[in-house]
């Protein structure tokens, strides 16, 4: 969460977008460090949904500004240009064709918009942890910044080898 946060050069405002939040940890932490951000989640999990729902219950005061909803990054429901930002933690590597979801968030932030990454990379999965855990996608640091300014983002910064660390903006 720490090195995800050390990612934005300032203060997040506006309107994020979180790609699989679970049960909601880092999106719960960013609403209460950052009070003029509003924020939605995306999980594919109902499970996940409900429990981030509960967890949101908890805290009232974020209520007006944080939302969990069941959905596919791959196929998001917002219109055009709806967000300021977006992040995922750890998401893009559960994503079978991860590509449709960088594609979607592309499409869903404004121009200029930053996207945040954290997530875990072909280094990481090492050939005994991918039996254990297995990946639906596999790319190493250099795949991921590729495949992010192939979809339209310029890379602002990119660091880390098991684990990866991205800042994009939405050309
Ligand atoms: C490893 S968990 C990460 C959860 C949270 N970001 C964290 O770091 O604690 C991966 C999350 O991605 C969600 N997920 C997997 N595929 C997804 C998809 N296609 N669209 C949205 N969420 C998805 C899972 O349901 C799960 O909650």
């Amino acid at each position: 969460m720490e090195m995800l946060l050390g990612l934005a050069d300032g203060p997040l405002k506006g309107k994020g977008l979180a790609l699989g939040p679970g049960v909601g940890w880092e999106t719960l932490a960013l609403a209460e460090k950052f009070p003029q951000a509003t924020l939605m989640g995306v999980d594919y999990d109902p499970g996940q949904v409900e429990r981030a729902r509960l967890n949101l219950a908890a805290r009232a005061a974020l209520v007006p500004r944080v939302e969990f909803r069941r959905g596919d990054a791959a196929t998001l429901s917002f219109p055009a240009a709806t967000f300021d930002f977006a992040y995922e933690l750890n998401v893009l590597h559960h994503i079978r064709g991860h590509l449709a979801a960088i594609r979607e968030v592309r499409r869903v932030l404004k121009p200029g918009g930053r996207f945040f990454l954290q997530d875990l990379s072909r280094r990481f999965f090492l050939p005994g942890l991918r039996q254990l855990f297995p990946p639906e996608s596999l790319f190493t640091r250099a795949e991921l910044v590729w495949q992010l300014e192939a979809a339209g983002f310029g890379v602002e910064s990119a660091r880390g080898q098991a684990i990866i660390f991205i800042r994009a903006r939405r050309r």
